[in-house]
């Protein structure tokens, strides 16, 4: 039976990319499996600067923003990571497995210490340590994230292996599935679109659809399209890549003719994404307001979960201290 495993980190609003580039694919995969676990990722929100006086809302918002976008909790169990303690104690365990300069190697390890200098931790460091240890601790088969995950994902499977070679056959290694859009780029077109780093320039799925525009407004086109009687080129626009997410096959003809011959100008082409994207998202936005206004629908789920999640969890815990030759606990 084949565990679907992924997680999002409480760090901001759930933007376009989160839901184009994982969020979507995990609604699909819980359909298709029998085993499905999400997790809000509150530990690894330590590794950088935060408020813990919002940390709890955050929390609250993002289960909101899941259940809107579709996960059952019938079907799948949502939980949070500091709920579970077996996360943290594997991650210690996993750090002998892991290899240094493969942490070193982490390319999100590297940008996140150059964006934020003085705020280099030991836990941003060892970040996909406990990234692993998520993972393993239900030896996961397939892991739905964004492109940028990749490399986490691939180093859990050099540790499940370390691990397997050195303590015995424990864990699976671990299949990344990625959506057509692993990597929606965000305002400039060129970085990928990002909650925890440049908040304020994220499209928020669940934004009121006025501040959706202004947003949109300011969002980058096709560099060559400098005049509005220029041609532009649509296959090198972030806003086209969006068209594609949400628009009709007539409209998408409409843009890449209008485009291509200065037809039309980027402002048509973003009010008409805007429209989509809020029609896209009209169901979403009602669910959400409902649920909202269900009293302790939040906590229900999340301790519902972490009480399933713990069963699976103490098991593998209490297999791997086995391996380890650990004096068994009671
Ligand atoms: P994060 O917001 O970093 O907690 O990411 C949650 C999930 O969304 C992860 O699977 C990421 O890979 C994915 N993700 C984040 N940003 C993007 C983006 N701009 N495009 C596609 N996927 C993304
Ligand atoms: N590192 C992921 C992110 O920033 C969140 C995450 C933590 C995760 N643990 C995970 C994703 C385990 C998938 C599986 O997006």
């Amino acid at each position: 039976m084949k565990t679907v495993f992924s997680g999002i980190q409480p760090s901001g609003e759930l933007h376009l990319g989160n839901y184009l580039g994982a969020v979507r694919n995990w609604v699909a995969l819980q359909e298709q499996y029998p085993s499905n676990l999400f997790f809000i990722a509150d530990y690894h929100v330590l590794t950088q600067p935060y408020d813990p006086k919002a940390l709890p809302g955050r929390v609250s918002e993002m289960v909101l923003d899941l259940l809107a976008l579709g996960i059952d909790p019938d079907r799948s169990l949502l939980f949070l990571q500091s709920s579970v303690s077996q996360h943290t104690e594997l991650a210690w365990v996993l750090s002998n497995a892991a290899g240094f300069g493969d942490l070193e190697r982490m390319t999100q390890f590297k940008d996140k210490s150059a964006h934020n200098p003085e705020h280099i931790n030991a836990g941003l460091f060892t970040y996909p340590v406990l990234q692993a240890a998520d993972i393993l601790l239900y030896k996961a088969a397939l892991v739905p994230v964004g492109q940028d995950q990749v490399q986490h994902i691939e180093l859990t499977r050099r540790i499940a292996r370390a691990f397997n070679h050195r303590w015995g056959a424990t864990f699976p290694e671990p299949e990344v599935a990625l959506t057509n859009m692993p990597k929606l780029l965000g305002l400039d077109g060129k970085a990928k679109m990002s909650k925890s780093l440049d908040n304020h320039i994220a499209l928020s799925l669940f934004a009121d659809p006025k501040k959706l525009r202004k947003r949109l407004a300011k969002f980058a086109t096709d560099p060559a399209r400098v005049q509005r009687e220029d041609p532009g080129n649509p296959d090198v626009c972030n806003i086209f890549t969006m068209h594609k997410a949400v628009s009709s096959e007539a409209d998408l003809a409409w843009v890449r003719q209008g485009c291509t011959t200065a037809g039309i100008g980027c402002v048509d082409c973003k009010t008409r994404l805007a429209e989509n994207l809020e029609t896209h998202l009209a169901g979403f936005v009602t669910k959400r307001a409902e649920l909202a206004a269900t009293p302790g629908i939040v906590g229900e789920v999340l301790d519902a979960g972490a009480v399933k999640a713990r069963v699976i969890a103490s098991e593998t815990m209490r297999e791997v201290r086995e391996k380890l030759g650990l004096w068994p606990s009671r």
